[in-house]
């Protein structure tokens, strides 16, 4: 595994992944990246109008893109990605190269809760918010668990205790080939 020292967290909306990724890299002095921000910047445009204007598809497309531009390039980075971005084929290798890959976990409550009255995710838009969001948690929830190095169940958790857990083994969890 190259880029030893970088952070992945994957996850489902509302997982997380932003605040504890920021945080992470504020307390190790490391550099914070988030695909749907490197996206935005790149394309000029937010997700919801590439979603809009160009489709599913193409902002899957854009995302692999990302991640294969990210290789050999990241270092010392604490990276947070789309909740979509694990499950196109192929991103799940790409990502473990970069780094240690680490599922934030929550459940369907904790999720629902924070993504109430959210209305920046396309995917959760329009009516049946609550169906849309369990359809895709169950599809994904397994994928993510194959993709991780490691998970971490994030219910009633302080961000400090998030990032406490994701310190604590880190050495134990550093593969040197994958
Ligand atoms: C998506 C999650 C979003 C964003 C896009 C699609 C998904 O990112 O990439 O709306 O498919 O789960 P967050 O996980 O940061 O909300």
């Amino acid at each position: 595994m190259s880029g030893k020292s970088n952070i992945i967290l994957i996850g489902f909306m509302g997982s997380g992944k932003t605040s504890v990724g920021k945080f992470l890299a504020n307390k190790l002095g490391h550099d914070f990246k988030d695909t749907d921000k490197m996206i935005e910047e790149e394309q000029k445009c937010t997700v919801q109008s590439i979603f809009a204007t160009k489709g599913e598809k193409y902002f899957r497309h854009l995302e692999t893109e990302t991640i294969k531009n990210l290789n050999d390039k990241l270092n010392n980075t604490i990276l947070s990605t789309g909740g979509g971005l694990p499950i196109t084929e192929g991103n799940g290798v790409l990502l473990r190269q970069l780094g240690q890959v680490i599922f934030l976990r929550a459940k369907k409550d904790t999720i629902r809760k924070r993504l109430a009255g959210d209305n920046t995710r396309p995917l959760l838009a329009g009516s049946d918010q609550e169906e849309k969001m369990e359809v895709l948690l169950n599809q994904r929830t397994p994928v993510y668990e194959t993709v991780a190095h490691r998970i971490i169940d994030t219910d009633n958790k302080s961000l400090d205790e998030i990032a406490k857990e994701i310190m604590e083994n880190r050495s134990q969890y550093e593969i040197t080939c994958d």
